[in-house]
């Protein structure tokens, strides 16, 4: 088929990449012409694994562009995928999608599905058709197009695994056609039958993915529906441990044994300092926006969104209890990404703390392995002092926050480290170090609801 993509970010350039894999002829359209540049000498505008490897692979065959025109005609079906961000209420900033919608409505020839990928609030499906049918009504054509809404779940970091390998495929549409045409599409992917790039197997035993198919409405709760219960178990869990803290219990242990109950499940109960991201946030905040135009409250979501904002604030009073006085402290972050395995650095947790221990007068020494470009570029106000070597954050500091997991950070020489601070505290924001070692290293070592 004849795929065109609307917007490169990870959920348009994942896709993409994907499509074009699975043997369709695949267009990418962005209005940002360095992005476009860039991307046509097979080089990304951010750091995903295994994306650069693939696009490698592909990007011959992709067509990159700035022409609406030449993207919009003659596809078999058009992907929109720009960004949703949030406004000052919570609400989602829908004037991407609306660009999208009319530029699809401008240049449309053929009949065509147009399909929403980007996060957007219920009703939305509906709107982007009606865009369409203005735009086209005001050319004076008239082409039969359908609309469907096929939320992404990829997870950046491993967006090139969760597409190929999905837990299910999710299609809304009120349209036969739109659904026949989608699982046409995603054939490959829901019965697996392609053959599995060497640098990213198939997991073993995945054979056959659930395809759902649902109205438009219903699709597009899903999407915020499944982020958010995401972000309520890691505040819950969080919740508990800040109880556990006081209580003398584990919530490692607590989140390992209530895991092993199927119902519960295991995964997204890492206690630590809460979630950040482009996405929790704003899905959760654009939830209780739509819930609040027909008068429900969405208590858990809320609740969800305070305790981790009170995650942040935690790691803040833990350092305060410990050091007495922050002012004139100097203080180690190691990680600044939102997660490891990616620079995006969007509602990171590391550079909230940061902020609020530079209000309190505290100099930071920092490290991240690979988003201190970024770092430096959006944050050039905030008077970090960047580390090319993570040991160097310990060079006479009071204390140390491991704030993003990356996985080079476990093996460090703790012993070295702890040797070069004032005082050798570590806290570790994800539980994720080896305590009993960083002890023998001569750390104070305090963790997250342990
Ligand atoms: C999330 C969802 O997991 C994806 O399914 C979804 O497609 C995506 O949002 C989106 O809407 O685009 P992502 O934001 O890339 O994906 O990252 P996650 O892996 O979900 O992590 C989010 C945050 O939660 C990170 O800050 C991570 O450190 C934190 N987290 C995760 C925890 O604190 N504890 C956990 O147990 C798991």
């Amino acid at each position: 088929m004849n795929i065109t993509i609307i917007g490169t970010g990870y959920v348009g350039l994942t896709t993409g990449v994907v499509f074009n894999f699975l043997g369709h002829k695949v267009t990418c359209l962005d209005i940002d012409e360095k992005k476009i540049e860039k991307l046509k000498k097979a080089s990304l505008p951010f750091y995903e694994p295994g994306l650069k490897q693939m696009l490698s692979l592909t990007s011959k065959k992709i067509h990159f562009t700035t022409e609406p025109k030449e993207a919009v005609a003659d596809a078999d079906a058009i992907f929109i995928t720009v960004g949703t961000p949030s406004l000052s209420d919570g609400s989602p900033d829908l004037s991407f999608v609306r660009e999208a919608a009319r530029t699809i409505g401008k240049y449309l020839n053929s009949r065509t599905v147009v399909v929403n990928k980007s996060t957007v609030p219920i009703g939305s499906g509906n709107w982007v058709e009606a865009l369409i049918s203005e735009a086209l009504s005001e050319n004076g054509t008239k082409h039969s197009f359908a609309v469907a809404s096929n939320p992404e779940f990829l997870r950046e970091g491993a967006a090139l695994h969760d597409a190929l390998y999905p837990d299910r495929v999710v299609v809304g549409s009120d349209n036969g056609q739109a659904l026949e045409t989608l699982y046409a599409l995603y054939k490959p992917v829901l019965e697996q039958t392609f053959t599995a790039p060497n640098f990213l197997p198939r997991p073993e035993g995945l054979s056959a993915i659930p395809f759902i198919t649902t109205n438009l409405a219903s699709a597009e709760l899903i999407k915020y529906a499944a982020n958010s219960f995401l972000a309520l178990k890691i505040s819950f869990i969080n919740e508990i441990g800040e109880l556990a803290e006081r209580v003398g219990a584990n919530i490692t242990e607590i989140a390992k044994a209530i895991g092993l109950d199927k119902r519960i499940g295991a995964r997204f109960l890492q206690a630590g300092i809460g979630w950040g991201g482009s996405c929790f946030g704003k899905d959760t905040a654009a939830l209780e926006a739509t819930a609040r135009e027909y008068g429900i409250p969405m208590h858990t979501i809320r609740a969800s969104r305070e305790i981790n904002n009170r995650q942040r604030e935690r790691v803040v009073e833990k350092l305060l209890h410990e050091l007495k006085i922050l002012k004139g402290k100097t203080i180690g972050i190691l990680g600044l990404a939102f997660k490891p395995q990616t620079d995006d650095l969007r509602e990171s947790a590391a550079l909230d703390i940061a902020k609020r221990l530079i209000e309190r007068g505290v100099t930071l020494r920092v490290h991240d392995p690979v988003a201190m470009d970024c770092a430096r570029e959006q944050y050039p106000d905030l008077n970090l002092s960047f580390q090319t070597e993570a040991e160097e954050v310990a060079q006479n500091a009071d204390a140390i926050i491991l704030a993003t997991e990356w996985p080079e950070y476990r093996d460090l020489n703790w012993e070295n480290i702890s040797k070069k601070m004032r005082q050798p505290l570590l806290l570790d924001g994800r539980n994720f170090l080896d305590k009993e070692r960083l002890i023998r290293a001569g750390f104070r070592y305090l963790g997250i609801g342990r």
